[in-house]
């Protein structure tokens, strides 16, 4: 199976289109990988689909460094990014940095973080300094405060131009791949041949280099609202609600467990 490193997620543009996921322990990260899933995103909607937050903005750099390290032991071929989390990277450049380094020493090849112009030249100083950045604009939930609620960005022409030059800003400090979050499918039709790296849509329409699922919500595991834009490709929350309900009946009619004829060894026997 391909090896993925951001130099191949880079390179894949107008090559191949790329499915990528985010996944936040062990188990899932190998599953995913074993799908030939060549980027793997510890994202930092974690807070809402591991720790049960309204929003993102709770997650601590722990709670993901906790992740990363989990899904990096889980995965051999894909890419594994680090999400930063809402007050790690926006305080100070220098903080932003050793926080990134804590990402990449807890196994993660890469980091994304959030913003447009306001981040560019902290993508590029973060790149100069060794540390792959994976972008991300539209829609950034981590200023769910300042929208009101999670609404797509870039409706109207000026802001869709703001959201444009915000893609241009953050290819040209040098990110290997750039999310675009729920904007208009013509805008994501704009940024994607006028940027170098691949664009990785969500909500964005398919004309993106590749897209990004919240692995719940594809999976089916989410039981609460899941994205319009987003289609359940299985049904593991029914699959677990009637694998417990069949385990809870087995205890409680006592089919389970069944008794088990364990051979005593001698000495015990003996006794
Ligand atoms: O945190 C996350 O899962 C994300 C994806 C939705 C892109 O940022």
């Amino acid at each position: 199976m391909k090896k993925w490193n951001t130099a191949a997620i880079r390179a894949a543009k107008g090559v191949e289109r790329l499915p990528c996921v985010t996944a936040y322990d062990y188990t899932f990260a190998r599953l995913a990988d074993n799908a030939g899933i060549p980027l793997v995103l510890v994202g930092d909607s974690l807070g809402m689909t591991m720790l049960g937050y309204e929003t993102t903005l709770n997650v601590t750099l722990d709670d993901i460094l906790r992740s990363v390290s989990a899904v990096s032991r889980g995965v051999q071929n894909a890419c594994v990014v680090a999400d930063m989390p809402f007050g790690t990277y926006q305080a100070s450049p220098d903080d932003a940095v050793l926080n990134a380094v804590k990402c990449l020493q807890a196994g993660a090849d890469a980091v994304k973080l959030e913003g447009g112009r306001n981040m560019a030249s902290l993508v590029a100083r973060l790149v100069s300094s060794g540390i792959p950045v994976f972008g991300h604009v539209g829609m950034t939930p981590q200023s769910v405060n300042e929208y009101g609620g999670f609404k797509m960005q870039g409706k109207s022409r000026e802001a869709a131009d703001a959201v444009f030059e915000d893609a241009v800003a953050i290819d040209e400090a040098g990110a290997f791949a750039l999310t675009l979050e729920c904007i208009p499918d013509p805008l994501a039709a704009r940024i994607t041949p006028a940027v170098k790296c691949p664009t990785i849509g969500i909500g964005a329409g398919p004309s993106c280099d590749g897209q990004i699922l919240v692995m719940h919500d594809l999976l089916g595991l989410n039981t609460g609202h899941v994205p319009s834009f987003c289609r359940k490709f299985a049904k593991l929350g029914e699959v677990a609600a009637n694998g417990f309900s069949a385990y809870a009946d087995a205890v409680r009619d006592a089919s389970f467990p069944p008794s088990r004829k364990v051979q005593t060894c001698k000495q015990d026997a003996t006794k």
